[in-house]
């Protein structure tokens, strides 16, 4: 039965996406079909389709009470939307239908695993939100709330875990026949861990263990968790709340984290070897993972940054996309990142320059748009006279433009979007360290209406950032100071119908 107040939201959703024009949205980026958007929720294949689900405010370009919003593709970039998913309807989630994620139960049906919400009043008169992790079965389309929910709630908690702090669990089908997530949690005094659960039929689920446990050192509260097998190792995504920066790693407040190692089967603990921040710009929170039918592993994440969603140019009435999904592998002892081979099949009107000379600036013909594709491999003219700096700039007219730039001396790689159109006084730079032999780099430089996303020497490192620039500034052009050896193979993306 669809409860009243998921009816109002999907007849709302139905009566306004009139209002906003396909080319005021990204066009291969997934943005809300009204109202908000945040963190990537129940991304799965199911029945012959990619299932997106989204952390959705239907009504207004703020957060607010949450739903679940959902579309389909075939492909990863093309998105139909379909009616919103859940609706904050019962005692249980009625403050809001947190993140969760989905899974194919034994009967064919599709199960969602889902934080519900519910405001506690406190003694001293204001409201603490207790968590608990609910379930809702369904057929792709509509899903029915589990009459025994919650599923989890403070008795599946270990001793000292917060009972205000225990969401966003993550499931999936385990080799052995046996359901797993793992949900995030923090003790009494914030400090993040991750706790794991198995179920028989993905309803009645018993505590397991603390997977991975912070012990002070990134952030506080851990949100969104993930983990998975990849390459021969154990990997925990996560995104801690209020992070610390250490050196150029972790500098997003609330940011995002790549645990690589082991698990010990015995203990049902994860063993950390690695750890590294999963995007090195500005706007990436909340990954989620899924194992695609031919056995890859792809992210997609949240394009956004809690700190700044705020802060907007001039209002909207839609807020948020997705980041590109990201086929992601491991390779000494880092997570690699490419957009998805999907997008390769979007690439048309290829334009190459070879052995391209840049000291000072140059512009290059066919080399433009907004819609753009663009790999670069730049290589010192003289490794004895290595330059100083190379940048690129995009979105380009007299008054925009948006930059990345390389000074290979220092190992730094740059985005900046302070004269991307950006009206307000937020962070709009981004330096990380990056690998480079002397000098030679490889980028992919990934354009969409609304953002940037910079993959670094394959994806060892992906920067990425929104911007807001008037699409008419559509100008790339190069910089050097000092003689840089450039080849650019540059494609337009198509648009995509919707
Ligand atoms: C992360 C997050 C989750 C929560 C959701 C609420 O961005 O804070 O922890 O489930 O957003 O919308």
């Amino acid at each position: 039965m669809t409860s009243q107040t998921l009816r109002e939201a999907r007849k709302h959703e139905e009566m306004m996406e009139v209002h906003i024009a396909p080319k005021d949205r990204p066009a291969f980026h997934l943005s809300p079909r009204v109202g908000w958007m945040n963190d990537p929720n129940g991304f799965s294949y199911y029945k012959g389709e990619y299932h997106l689900f989204y952390q959705y405010h239907p009504y207004d370009s703020f957060w607010g009470p949450m739903h679940w919003g959902h579309a389909v593709s075939k492909d990863l970039l093309h998105w139909e939307y379909l009616p919103a998913a859940l609706a904050p309807d019962m005692p249980y989630d009625k403050d809001g239908c947190f993140s969760g994620s989905a899974v194919t139960l034994s009967d064919g049906s599709q199960l969602l695993l889902y934080t519900g919400v519910m405001k506690e009043p406190q003694a001293d008169g204001s409201f603490r939100d207790v968590q608990t992790q609910c379930v809702a079965i369904g057929d792709g389309r509509d899903y029915e709330k589990a009459l025994d929910n919650p599923v989890l709630t403070e008795k599946d908690l270990p001793e000292g875990g917060s009972r205000y702090d225990f969401r966003d669990p993550k499931v999936w089908l385990g080799e052995d026949g046996v359901y797993y997530c793992v949900v995030g949690n923090c003790t009494e005094n914030h400090d993040g861990q991750i706790l794991l659960y198995s179920s028989a039929d993905g309803l009645h689920w018993k505590y397991e263990s603390i997977l991975a446990k912070n012990n002070g050192r990134f952030g506080r509260m851990w949100e969104c968790p993930d983990f998975f097998a990849l390459d021969g190792k154990r990997v925990v995504l996560t995104s801690p709340q209020d992070m610390l920066p250490e050196g150029f790693e972790y500098h997003n407040g609330n940011g995002t984290l790549c645990l690589i190692g082991d698990f010990d089967k015995n203990k049902k603990t994860f063993s950390e070897e690695y750890n590294q921040a999963v995007d090195y710009g500005i706007d990436f929170y909340a990954p989620q993972t899924i194992l695609a039918p031919d056995g890859r592993r792809i992210m997609i994440g949240w394009m956004q940054n809690w700190d700044t969603c705020n802060m907007r140019n001039q209002p909207k009435s839609w807020f948020g996309q997705m980041s590109l999904p990201r086929e992601l592998s491991i390779k000494n002892g880092r997570l690699y990142q490419s957009p998805v081979r999907e997008l390769d099949e979007l690439r048309c009107n290829k334009v190459e320059h070879k052995d391209v000379l840049v000291n000072g600036l140059v512009r290059l013909k066919g080399v433009e748009g907004r819609l753009v594709d663009m790999e670069l491999q730049i290589r010192p003219v003289d490794k004895a006279q290595m330059f100083q700096k190379f940048a690129v700039r995009f979105a380009q007219d007299e008054i925009h433009h948006t930059a990345i730039s390389f000074r290979p001396m220092e190992s730094i790689l740059k985005v900046d979007r302070k004269f991307s159109g950006s009206r307000r006084a937020i962070i709009h730079q981004r330096r990380s360290m990056i690998n480079h032999e002397e000098g030679k780099l490889k980028l992919r430089v990934i354009l969409d209406r609304l953002s940037v996303e910079v993959f670094v020497n394959d994806g060892e490192q992906v920067m990425t950032a929104t911007i807001d620039t008037p699409q008419d500034a559509g100008g790339i052009s190069f910089f050097a100071d000092g003689n840089v050896m450039v080849d650019v193979v540059k494609y337009d993306i198509k648009d995509i119908d919707r």
